[in-house]
């Protein structure tokens, strides 16, 4: 038989029906791709399988004929035969509900996760009808709030493992875990320890009982009657796909949507709950003008003549700022109003990041997928694990999985300081220091923080090895410089042409918002400092006087 080659796709049969299927993927998710639903509880499709709770037995053909196996744990084979709806099979099914059902309590009509409960759709759709079982079911205190946000009731626990494995492999905030034994096992968090993780909303999603639910959401509504809509995040630059949920026209819950270049499903804390602002009695309804020096409600007529008013009274001193939220087609009619109407140049939608438009938008672009699967990423950036939430996620999974190199660049500690490979601690407005010394590959210039010789030359190897670089820029802290980041990154950017960056702007939209034309000297869709002069020049009859950072200087 001819040898596969790597990533050539290869066929199995299910239930008599052949489908072709990826090397090395297990057999529930070829199976589904070809039509074939195997009911599961422990898998996930982006965590490692663990095969606990056994209710994807199907019947796989090996050397000794058919056998009961899982499905979520033992991978496909060319030839391989499945069948998943064989007697053995369904007795099988049956056999692991009513063992489930022992202890779980039939409380659906009153838990939260009853309509959308994967236990109480697959005991209807493959259970047994009823149980033999008729002892005292095991009884907690319920439910117990391991954090703010998350509630337990640990009797509804199936002990399937996804919040402890969530926690565990993919948040790294190993926080909540098995207790006891047998009978007596139970999930919860350590003793006077809280779930104290950015992340901990994603476990009451993936939990397929409802043993953990989300407290803001505790008894607002059920499923049936929520109204769905798929969005973006915009609580940070990452993006996040959503799934914005409302009952009587009040928002109530946000879910993660798994996109595969962005969030692999997860939402952070802040992404999650943050819907709560939206009917926040603090939010402004109306327009508001100063009158005898109070504020006070005015109709949107009123407030755009008030507005207007004040522009002409301005005259040419004015400027715009905002946008770093907005869509880009918002950014646009902001930036047209500021330079092609009101003529001012003073706009500015980096409310935090203060990088150079120029720097951002001139430096070659990576995304998130091509950040986590270059060979060697640089963080000449914030803590991720704070300001860019799910993007740490993801790179924390490339690195614990070894599929790529971890060089830090940053004046303290960050949640990925512990995946670093190499890291070049320096004092805060040193980073080009640390830059030029490892362009260089000698020992930083006094004064450049306590960065040795060793990290810089163990640095240096590792992006001379490297296929390909990525670069995460941004700024630590308000307290870290602007001009040494923006520095550092056109040093790096000289060193090694090659190399890709990714902006780590805190806010939605910032880099929508520069491409727009929302900062001084650029236009939308311009980035080149001499095409905006030239455009400045006969629209104006001059050109603005330059302020800030000279990036151009920066990256020549
Ligand atoms: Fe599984 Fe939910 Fe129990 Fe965690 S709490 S082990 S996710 S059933
Ligand atoms: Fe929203 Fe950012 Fe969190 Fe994603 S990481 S959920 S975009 S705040
Ligand atoms: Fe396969 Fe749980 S889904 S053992």
């Amino acid at each position: 038989m001819r040898a596969r080659l790597a990533g050539e796709p290869i066929k199995i049969t299910v239930d008599g029906k052949v489908i072709e299927a990826k090397q090395g993927e297990m057999i529930i998710a070829a199976a589904e791709r070809g039509g074939t639903y195997i009911p599961r509880f422990c898998w996930h499709p982006r965590m490692r399988p663990v095969g606990m709770c056994r209710m994807c037995l199907v019947e796989v053909k090996g050397p000794r004929g058919f056998a009961l196996m899982p499905a979520c744990f033992v991978p496909v084979a060319d030839g391989q035969e499945v069948v998943t709806d064989s007697p053995k099979v369904k007795k099988a099914q049956d056999g692991v509900l009513e063992f489930l059902l022992i202890n779980h309590p039939l409380d659906c009509p009153v838990c939260d996760r009853g309509g959308e409960c994967p236990l109480q759709d697959q005991t209807f759709a493959f259970g047994p009808g009823e149980s033999r079982f008729v002892e005292e079911k095991r009884h907690w205190a319920k439910p117990i709030p391991i954090n703010p946000l998350v509630a337990l009731d640990r009797e509804r626990c199936i002990q399937c493992s996804r919040c402890t494995r969530f926690a565990d492999e993919v948040a790294g905030d190993a926080m909540i875990d098995f207790i006891g034994r047998a009978d007596a096992t139970e999930v919860n968090t350590f003793p006077d320890r809280p779930f104290d993780s950015n992340f901990s909303g994603n476990v009451v999603q993936i939990c397929p009982v409802g043993a953990l639910t989300a407290t803001p959401y505790r008894f607002k509504a059920r499923p049936w009657d929520l109204d769905v809509v798929e969005s973006t995040c915009t609580a940070c630059a990452v993006g996040c796909r959503m799934a914005l949920q409302s009952s009587s026209n009040r928002l109530i819950r946000h879910l993660g949507v798994d996109s595969d270049p962005v969030n692999h499903g997860w939402l952070c804390d802040k992404g999650r709950f943050a819907y709560e602002q939206t009917d926040s009695p603090d939010r402004l309804r109306t327009p508001l003008v100063r009158k005898g020096g109070q504020l006070v409600e005015a109709s949107w007529n009123e407030a755009m003549i008030a507005a207007a008013e004040g522009l002409h009274r301005a005259g040419n001193s004015i400027a715009m700022l905002g946008g770093s939220r907005l869509a880009n087609e918002d950014a646009y009619a902001w930036a047209k109003l500021a330079k092609g109407v009101l003529r001012t140049d003073n706009v500015d939608c980096q409310m935090g990041d203060g990088l150079p438009a120029e720097l951002v938008l001139g430096l070659p672009r990576a995304t998130i997928d091509e950040a986590c699967a270059a060979s060697a990423v640089v963080l000449l950036a914030p803590d991720l694990k704070e300001d860019l939430p799910v993007f740490y996620l993801r790179l924390r999974e490339a690195a614990v999985d070894g599929k790529l190199t971890l060089i830090e660049m940053t004046p303290h500690g960050t949640g990925l300081s512990k995946h670093a490979d190499v890291r070049l601690q320096y004092r805060p407005g040193e980073a080009a220091a640390v830059a030029r010394a490892l362009a260089a590959e000698r020992v930083p210039e006094e004064g450049a923080g306590g960065v040795t010789a060793a990290a810089i030359g163990a640095a240096a190897e590792v992006l001379g090895a490297a296929e390909s670089v990525v670069v995460v820029v941004g700024r630590a802290s308000l307290s870290e410089s602007a001009e040494s980041i923006a520095d550092a990154a056109g040093v790096l950017s000289a060193a090694m042409p090659d190399a890709r960056f990714l902006s780590a702007l805190r806010r939605g939209n910032v880099h929508g918002a520069l491409d727009m034309g929302l900062a001084p000297g650029i236009l939308p869709g311009r980035v080149s400092l001499d095409e905006g002069r030239e455009w400045f020049a006969k629209a104006w009859g001059q050109v603005p006087a330059a302020r800030g950072l000279d990036a151009a200087g920066i990256l020549a």
